[in-house]
């Protein structure tokens, strides 16, 4: 079947994580920023708050606190990635939406999954405007610390879950092998007919 452009973006989409320093338009943020909201979500709450930093020293610090816990983690991979003088958590992209979910304490829903929905929305529309992007959970071990969720002016009632970097793709970083893992689809049969 021939794949249509939506299908296609979903199939080129990479992590990319080697920007240029130039900053992306104005416009392409917001057209990204519109692709998330435009996310469905549960009893359509839309509790996703999305901040957008593009000031490189608060990027930088965020690394340096995210990986300073990283360097306690039980976790030795997490410990190793911590280690690494050259390795930048947002891999120094020029723009960093953190994305947060509003908490509603009568709610069942779960903010986190409406505000992942969001964030696919911006890995896609970024890939189709040529803006590399990069889901960041790592940023959890900052998160952690309220104190420095507060500083950020994360809103009250508002739990911060991840990062998303924004910036052109630098030519020369070589994205992943896309590998997917087979066997992930089962088709049901109904008793009495074959499988
Ligand atoms: C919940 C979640 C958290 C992720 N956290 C990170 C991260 O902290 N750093 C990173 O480089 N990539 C992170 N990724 C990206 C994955 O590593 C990536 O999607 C996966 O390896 C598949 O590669 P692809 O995105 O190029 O298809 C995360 C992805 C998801 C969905």
């Amino acid at each position: 079947m021939p794949l249509n452009q939506v299908i296609e973006t979903i199939r080129n989409r990479r992590s990319i994580r080697k920007y240029l320093p130039e900053q992306i338009s104005c416009n392409e943020l917001d057209a990204i920023l519109d692709a998330a909201i435009w996310a469905p979500s549960g009893h359509n709450d839309q509790p996703w708050r999305f901040l957008v930093i593009q000031d490189a020293a608060t990027l930088d610090a965020i690394n340096e606190e995210t990986k300073k816990n990283m360097k306690e983690s039980p976790v030795e991979w997490v410990r190793e990635m911590g280690n690494n003088e050259k390795f930048h958590v947002f891999y120094h992209a020029p723009t960093v939406i953190v994305v947060s979910g509003k908490q509603d304490a009568n709610s069942i829903l779960k903010p986190i999954v409406d505000c992942s929905a969001a964030i696919q929305n911006m890995l896609l529309a970024a890939t189709s405007l040529g803006v590399g992007s990069c889901w960041i959970g790592l940023t959890a071990f900052f998160f952690a610390n309220r104190e420095k969720v507060r500083e950020l002016g994360i809103p009250e009632g508002c739990v911060p879950y991840y990062s998303v970097t924004l910036g052109y793709p630098d030519p020369t970083f070589t994205p992943g092998a896309p590998r997917r893992k087979e066997n992930s689809v089962f088709r049901y049969a109904a008793p009495g007919t074959k499988r």
